[in-house]
């Protein structure tokens, strides 16, 4: 077990009386129960009563489950499978493409940024250590980005190879259909459409069913990966949807999991006071409800962790957003944002509840500010003598919360010891719980996204007629 995530909820839940917090106990528990009961009834076999659909609750422990299988069965397993492909591509390709939207994208999004070289596009092969360039598409419906990637792509061809994974639950979300064909017909005009690489760098996620599993089999593709029945997209993070292209990126996959089972275990038997989930989502629940506080900032300090923000944006906000409910979630990165944000956040409507997010440990040496002779001093760093950025930055940390207890601005800290691939597998996993927890306690189900079907169902009209 790594060193572990820590939730610090003060100084908000000095603004929550404690008969509010004592009130909400047997609540949280009974959300709790319901949560792991989830997971029992997914798996009983029983049919699944209609107020409980769609039932999504894979998730809770798929990452132990998973880490089993591999004790179990080594190269058999699924990870070992996985592990397999990933190994045999990364010597192969020089560029890899990460096709899919919402949930079948923004976990890898984030797993990328947070863990591996924030330049790591820009690095030689060697120092990259002979892992693929990464490249996400068929997230958007954009002309020019799609068109320009494209072009990257065949450009040099023969001397950076490429391939793809395409990913999607459904198999029939437009954006990501669309760029595949697209994609295919690139690689197929690059290596030949009776090539090995026009099936071997192509690697299929998807669901049992679909068009994307009924084009896959009929393609030949030779590795396809599942994404369980039970595992909602933005729930999906630790199914093959984020652990392949993990694994293709070098990120250490069964630290991740091993990260996230903790994690579930922890809320499986923790008390309140001491379980991450169940205090993040009372904390969060109880301002909402009796502050008025509807609006959630993650405000992640440092840049790697924005991906990871905006994965748990679309968490929250498709999960709960539902019946006329719902915080709004929203990510800032500092100390960037605080240029364009901190001023509404300081004295703004008073909606907000702001949670940090902090890396208490870089994984490089601290930069330090460098020194200079007084005759070149004009802009008065040398008073900063000894001091790096990270001394820079906790300062800045300290600084903005000072400035908001000081007007009653409710701050929480959400801490990683420090940013590697088991911290952020509790974080995933901590802020999926906490998600669900929340649907049971104030009666949504948190899984499916049935307000998403309008807009689909509008355009397919406009462009198939009806
Ligand atoms: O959370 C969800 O289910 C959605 O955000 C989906 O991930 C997104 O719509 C993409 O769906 P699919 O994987 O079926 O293409």
């Amino acid at each position: 077990m790594g060193t572990s995530l820590k939730y610090q909820p003060q100084p908000a839940i000095s603004q929550i009386p404690s008969a509010d917090w004592n009130d909400l106990k047997p609540d949280l528990e009974a959300a709790r129960a319901e949560t792991l009961a989830d997971v029992d009834l997914l798996t009983s076999g029983e049919s699944i009563p209609d107020q409980k659909q769609p039932l999504d609750s894979g998730f809770i422990m798929l990452p132990a489950n998973l880490l089993e299988e591999q004790k179990a069965k080594g190269a058999e397993s699924l990870l070992g499978q996985m592990k397999e492909t990933a190994g045999k591509l990364q010597p192969q390709i020089d560029r890899f493409v990460v096709l899919g939207i919402g949930g079948s994208y923004m976990g890898m999004r984030a797993l990328f940024e947070a863990l591996c070289h924030p330049y790591h596009n820009d690095l030689p092969r060697s120092s990259r250590g002979n892992i693929p360039r990464l490249y996400f598409a068929g997230n958007n419906m954009d002309n020019d980005e799609t068109a320009a990637l494209l072009e990257i792509l065949q450009a040099d061809a023969q001397d950076s190879h490429w391939g793809m994974t395409v990913i999607s639950k459904s198999g029939g979300t437009l954006e990501t259909a669309v760029a595949f064909r697209l994609f295919r017909e690139a690689l197929e005009n690059c290596y030949g459409a009776d090539s090995k690489a026009a099936t071997e760098w192509v690697v299929p996620i998807t669901g049992e069913t679909g068009k994307l599993r009924d084009l896959s089999n009929a393609s030949g593709y030779p590795a396809i990966f599942p994404i369980p029945d039970g595992v909602g997209g933005r729930f999906s993070v630790f199914t093959a949807v984020g652990l392949f292209p993990a694994a293709v990126m070098g990120i250490d996959i069964d630290a991740l999991l091993q990260g996230a089972a903790d994690m579930t275990e922890q809320f499986r038997t923790a008390p309140i006071g001491e379980n991450p989930v169940l205090d993040y989502t009372g904390v969060c629940h109880l301002l909402e409800k009796n502050k008025g506080l509807s609006a959630r900032i993650l405000s992640t300090w440092g840049s790697r962790l924005e991906a990871f923000g905006l994965w748990y944006d679309q968490l929250l906000a498709e999960s709960i957003g539902k019946e006329e409910k719902g915080a709004l979630p929203l990510t800032v990165v500092n100390t960037r944002d605080l240029h364009s944000r901190g001023q509404q956040h300081q004295e703004g409507v008073r909606d907000k509840l702001i949670t940090n997010v902090i890396v208490e440990e870089p994984g490089t040496k601290p930069v330090p500010v460098p020194q200079v002779n007084a005759d070149r001093d004009q802009d008065q760093l040398n008073r900063l003598n000894g001091k790096a950025l990270p001394n820079l930055l906790d300062a800045a940390i300290k600084g903005t919360n000072k400035a908001y207890a000081e007007v009653d601005r409710p701050t929480a800290d959400l801490l990683f010891p420090k940013l590697d691939a088991y911290t952020l597998g509790q974080a995933l996993q901590m802020l999926m719980l906490a998600t669900v927890v929340e649907g049971r306690l104030i009666g949504i189900n948190p899984y499916g996204q049935p307000g998403v079907e309008a807009y689909k169902q509008n355009m397919g009209e406009i462009l198939y007629g009806k």
